[in-house]
């Protein structure tokens, strides 16, 4: 049963608290926020102001996904803002180990992000002191996009290197997830699984989040 983490870019941002209300009534486990700077992808989405709205109301852990250049700078004010995983991208971060030792001090889960042209060997020396790692399964920025199929041989790749190195890292994937998709990464050894549109447009978001609960 996998970790279902609905990503709230999809939600009517209008109704926020409803939307949030509305996910804490379903089986999803955590929510998933995504917050970009307009420079590391090609659009501007939530920011630390909405993060704090989004925890005041959440009953579920805040899964805050960053894609942002020099991530450093905020560590400590998304503590603040109520994150419980915070995850950088590895394309954004020079020092990826030094972020992942702060994120860790200032009382959050670290989790890493790769890109679709990223391989999961960039992760060997770090993955032992990751609780995350988030595989892009489209190109990071927009929601509704078509999946990248490379993620599920991604995935496979991923939990050998975890295996490997008995670490205890947690494999969530994001873009394009639907049950079609999420059965197929759920396979594959993924254990979190993002969806936006799948759960937001869909007619029941309740229900939807069960089927992928289901996977
Ligand atoms: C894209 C974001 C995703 C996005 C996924 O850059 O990281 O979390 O919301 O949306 P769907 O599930 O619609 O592909
Ligand atoms: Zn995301």
């Amino acid at each position: 049963m996998p970790i279902v983490s609905p990503s709230l870019l999809a939600s009517d941002f209008a109704n926020l608290q409803r939307e949030v209300e509305m996910i804490n009534q379903t089986e999803a486990d955590w929510f998933h926020v995504d917050v970009m700077d307009g420079n590391f992808v090609p659009n501007i989405s939530f920011g630390l102001p909405s993060v704090k709205a989004v925890a005041k109301h959440a009953k579920k852990p805040l899964d805050v996904h960053l894609m942002i250049e020099n991530p450093d700078k905020y560590i400590s004010a998304f503590k603040d803002a109520g994150a419980d995983y915070l995850t950088v991208h590895y394309e954004a971060c020079t020092h990826l180990h030094r972020t992942i030792q702060a994120i860790r001090a200032a009382g959050m889960k670290p989790g890493v992000a790769l890109n679709p042209h990223t391989p999961v060997s960039v992760l060997e020396e770090v993955i032992q002191d990751l609780d995350l790692v988030l595989i892009m399964s489209v190109n990071p920025g927009f929601g509704g996009q078509k999946f990248i199929e490379m993620a599920v041989d991604k995935t496979r790749k991923l939990k050998a290197l975890i295996t490997e190195k008995s670490a205890n890292t947690l494999i969530e994937i994001d873009g394009g997830v639907n049950t079609d998709t999420g059965a197929r990464l759920v396979e594959a050894g993924a254990d979190a699984l993002v969806a936006g549109s799948f759960v937001f447009k869909s007619e029941s978001p309740a229900a939807t989040i069960s089927d992928l609960k289901g996977l």
